[in-house]
This record gives structure tokens, C-alpha cells and sequence, in this order.
């Protein structure tokens, strides 16, 4: 299996990817939420003036990164509440509606709690599809719940149920809003086809990558930040 990583402006990255090489596109932007994230391991720069100028940054670079998907691939947005009503309304512009697949809700456990709402505590992850007929799909297989399907598998639903990182998981790298693995896993192994190739062109501390090497996948990964194609590279490395 290959790997590539490059540091760089997804913008000025994806017009060096070949034509039709690629089978899953997952993104992981930034979500606008309007501060620098920062941790202990590197930062970014996560703050638009307006939620226009973001879907704006969002629409340049996923065109720009269209003409290297193979006619069967996937997309997987990851995105949260800020914005996931704007990008849902991109991609149909982009692919047409008939191209949305899922939307699904990754149900992470952590953070999010205020005395004058209900608690936000997942992601949204946008899965659209290139041709309706001809993208890959593998339904990943998660423990029964029902009393007559109990010690059991059934085919996950739309609904992922995955703590995120806490501090002490052995993981974690010190990225801010580093991806657990499982989670990419899931996602890697259900759309992409085996010896396939993932593009993630904000790969951070590059979970993706590594979650699609275990996979037997090939892995392409960018990043803006310097500390975080230097992280992903050594994540890599040591897989
Ligand atoms: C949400 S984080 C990705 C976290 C990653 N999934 C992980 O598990 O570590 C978003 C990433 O997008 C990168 N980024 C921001 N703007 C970018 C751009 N224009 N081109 C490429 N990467 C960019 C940031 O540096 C940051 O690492």
C-alpha cells in the first residue's frame, strides 16, 4: 500500500492529485467556530468573518478536488451543527441531491453540556456518492442491542455511537480535535474498497491515513500546518 503526504493549501494540492485515482474523499475542516484550536501538539487558524466566506473557502476546494475522484467514489464531510445545514445545501449544488447518501450523526459522549439547551454531543458527517448506482458501500457490522439478537451483529445505523479521545487515551497524540481512530476505521472500511485510496486533505495529526493503512488501503493526506504533516508523517511511520 502507498502513502503521501504533502503540507500545503488543500486548494493548491488537489490539482497535482491524478484524475480519477481517488475512491473516498473524507474531510475534516475546520468547523468555523471562530478561535484558533490549539493543543499541545500544533494549532489552526479556525475563524471565517461570515459562514459565507466559509462555505465559500469549502466550495474552491472541493471543486478543485472533484476531477480526481473516480466516477464510483464517495465523499464523507465531516462537519458539526455550525455549518452542516450550509454544506448539505453545497453538495447538492455541487453533485446534485440525488448524490446524498447518509447524514450521520457521530454521537460522541464529551463536551457540549449548557444549562439553557440540550446538550450538543456529536458531529455531522455528510456522505454523498459520485453515481448513485456504482459507489462502494460495505455495511460495517456493530453489537446487537435487542433481546433477540443479543451477543449478535446488525449493520450499523446512521447513528455512530464512538466516545471521542479522552486525555488519557493512548491514541492520542495531542492534536487539537484529533479523530479516534475507531470512528475512521468505521468510516474507511465501509466506503472506500479494499486496496482503494483515501484522500484527506486536512488530515491533522492523520488518523485517516492511519486508519486506512491498517485497512489495506492507500492513504493521501495535506495540511496546512507544518506540526501536523509532521505528526501524521511519524503516526505513519510507526503504524
Ligand atoms: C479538524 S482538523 C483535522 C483533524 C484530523 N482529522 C485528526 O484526526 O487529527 C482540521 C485540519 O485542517 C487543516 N487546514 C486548515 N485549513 C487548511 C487548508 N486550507 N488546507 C489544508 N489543511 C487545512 C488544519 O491545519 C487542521 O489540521
Amino acid at each position: 500500500m502507498s502513502h503521501r503526504i504533502e503540507q500545503g493549501d488543500w486548494l493548491e494540492f488537489a490539482p497535482s492529485l491524478p484524475r480519477n485515482s481517488v475512491d473516498l474523499l473524507y474531510a475534516d475542516p475546520p468547523f468555523n467556530t471562530g478561535k484558533t484550536q490549539s493543543a499541545g501538539a500544533g494549532s489552526y487558524h479556525d475563524s471565517w468573518a461570515t459562514t459565507g466566506d466559509w462555505v465559500a473557502w469549502l466550495r474552491e476546494r472541493l471543486e478543485a478536488t472533484l476531477p480526481a475522484l473516480k466516477p464510483t467514489a464517495s465523499i464523507l464531510l465531516h462537519i458539526d451543527w455550525r455549518t452542516s445545514h450550509h454544506a448539505r445545501v453545497l453538495l447538492d449544488e455541487l453533485l446534485g441531491a440525488d448524490r446524498f447518501v447518509n447524514h450521520l450523526v457521530w454521537m460522541y459522549g464529551l463536551g457540549g453540556s449548557s444549562p439553557r439547551r440540550f446538550a450538543r454531543k456529536h458531529d455531522d458527517i455528510l456522505f454523498y456518492c459520485l453515481e448513485p448506482g456504482a459507489y462502494y458501500f460495505d455495511p460495517p457490522m456493530v453489537p446487537a442491542t435487542s433481546r433477540r439478537m443479543r451477543g449478535g451483529l446488525k449493520k450499523a445505523t446512521d447513528v455512530i455511537d464512538i466516545p471521542s479521545l479522552n486525555n488519557m487515551a493512548s491514541e492520542r497524540v495531542g492534536y487539537p480535535t484529533q479523530k479516534p481512530l475507531a470512528l475512521l476505521g468505521m468510516l474507511v472500511g465501509a466506503c472506500c474498497p479494499p486496496a482503494g485510496t483515501v484522500l484527506d486533505p486536512c488530515c491533522g495529526s492523520g488518523t485517516t491515513l492511519v486508519a486506512a493503512r491498517g485497512l489495506g488501503r492507500n492513504a493521501i493526506g495535506c495540511d496546512r500546518s507544518p506540526d501536523a504533516v509532521e505528526l501524521a508523517t511519524r503516526r505513519l511511520t510507526e503504524a
